[in-house]
């Protein structure tokens, strides 16, 4: 049984940039019964379309991708300090090579359909509103497709409603 529970976003109080930006967190997406999870360090909370939203940022190449695409949920895990290795983990092993959330002893639990990381001290349940594939003739600052694209692993950026917030 999940020992996270709901809260309302208007009572969270946390710095976005360094939440996603230096705490990290983890991309956790389920198909076919099957979850996999992906670190990810770029990302944005905001508001558009008349709804709170979390934006997260995924390279073509990824496994997460895949399961992104296939379903219409996913959830944002936030751990704290004594997690940073196994964010380092999920962050350089592909879920193609590994079973990634069972390496690590991690549970899936489920919050309307959602799949979440059960260990996780904070978790956004997203629901997908857009997927924009991010693509070299948007960039103004030329230095951009140098600097991150050179390999042209584009991302695509994803907004995705959060219906959900669940902390321990
Ligand atoms: C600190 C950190 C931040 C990362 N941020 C992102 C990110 O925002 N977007 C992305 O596509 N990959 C990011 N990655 C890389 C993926 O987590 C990594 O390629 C992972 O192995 C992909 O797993 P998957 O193939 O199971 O999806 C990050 C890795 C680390 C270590």
């Amino acid at each position: 049984m999940s020992t996270l529970t709901p809260v309302s976003l208007e009572e969270m109080k946390f710095n976005p940039f360094e939440l996603i930006g230096k705490q990290w967190m983890a991309v956790t997406t389920e198909k076919d019964g099957h979850a996999n999870a992906m670190t990810a360090s770029w990302g944005g909370l905001g508001v558009i379309w008349g709804q709170n939203t979390a934006t997260i940022y995924v390279r073509q190449s990824r496994f997460t991708k895949e399961y992104v695409d296939a379903t219409d949920s996913f959830s944002l895990a936030f751990f704290d300090e004594s997690h940073r290795q196994d964010l380092g983990y999920l962050g350089k092993i592909s879920g193609r090579d590994e079973d990634k959330l069972a390496k690590l002893g991690y549970h899936i639990d489920h919050f309307d359909g959602i799949p979440y990381i059960e260990e996780a001290s904070m978790v956004l349940l997203c629901k997908k509103m857009s997927a924009t594939p991010i693509t070299p003739d948007q960039f103004i600052d030329p230095s951009i497709k140098e600097k991150w694209y050179a390999d042209g692993d584009l991302h695509t950026m994803y907004i995705a409603q959060i219906v959900g917030v669940l902390e321990r």
